[in-house]
């Protein structure tokens, strides 16, 4: 069996997929947490222990999840992705990259503000135990501001992943291609014809 060269695999690699499943786990975790300790401490007023420990879990989960992102994002240009899945059409192709590039852009954005807007408040505390570093001097006009565009960002994620996973939906059910077998977690590499 010859060895495939980089970029020519059909799936997805272990660690690829990895990178994917773990980042779409947190980002899961992180949506319903930021709208819950959002509306709990701005809708609600409540500034309780509770309400801090979710303030603290959200800047954590958000921090890990800008690091696996540039990771993911190393990695990715080191060893490119698997070529396009062979039947799918120019548009097809053009459609996914984009929202594929465009995925990425905000899986960086996203936590970049939102660090930005703890550092402008300044809220740089985690669970009582350690504070981030500030980086910029407090302007708590500049920090609303930002945390608008933490959510404008936040939103535009989840539509975007939205379309991203009715595309796949229809790559499985209706086009019934292989392109979902190709980033699924027990996906094995296949050899190429
Ligand atoms: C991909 C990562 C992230 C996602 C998807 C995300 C998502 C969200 C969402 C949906 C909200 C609720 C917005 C609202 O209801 O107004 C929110 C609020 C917030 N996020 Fe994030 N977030 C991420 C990363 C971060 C990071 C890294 C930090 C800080 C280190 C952070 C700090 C905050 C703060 C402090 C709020 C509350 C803002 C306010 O009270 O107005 N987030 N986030
Ligand atoms: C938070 C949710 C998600 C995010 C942020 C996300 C992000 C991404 C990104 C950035 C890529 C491009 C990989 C690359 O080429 O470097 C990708 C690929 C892919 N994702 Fe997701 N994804 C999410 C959820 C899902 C879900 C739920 C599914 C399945 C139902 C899925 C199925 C796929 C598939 C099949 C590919 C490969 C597409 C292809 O081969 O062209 N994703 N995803």
């Amino acid at each position: 069996m010859a060895d495939i060269p980089p970029g020519q695999e059909d799936t997805y690699s272990g660690t690829a997929r990895g990178f994917h499943w773990w980042t779409v786990a947190f980002v899961v975790l992180q949506v319903p947490l930021g709208i819950y300790m959002s509306y709990r401490g701005n809708v609600q007023g409540i500034f309780d222990a509770t309400t801090n420990f979710l303030y603290s879990s959200h800047k954590t989960i958000g921090l890990i999840i800008l690091f696996l992102v540039i990771a993911r994002l190393i990695y990715r240009i080191a060893h490119g992705a698997p070529r396009d899945e062979p039947t799918i059409t120019s548009l097809q192709k053009g459609a996914s990259h984009a929202t594929h590039w465009l995925l990425y852009l905000l899986l960086l954005a996203v936590p970049i503000l939102g660090y930005l807007g703890v550092a402008l408040y300044p809220s740089l505390g985690l669970f009582g135990v350690v504070d981030l570093p500030g980086l910029v001097a407090p302007n708590q006009d500049a920090a609303a501001k930002v945390f608008y565009y933490h959510f404008l960002g936040a939103l535009a994620l989840v539509l975007l992943v939205g379309v991203h996973v009715a595309g796949a939906l229809f790559h499985y059910l209706i086009r019934k291609d292989g392109v979902l077998a190709r980033m699924l977690p027990g996906a094995g590499r296949r050899d190429v014809a």
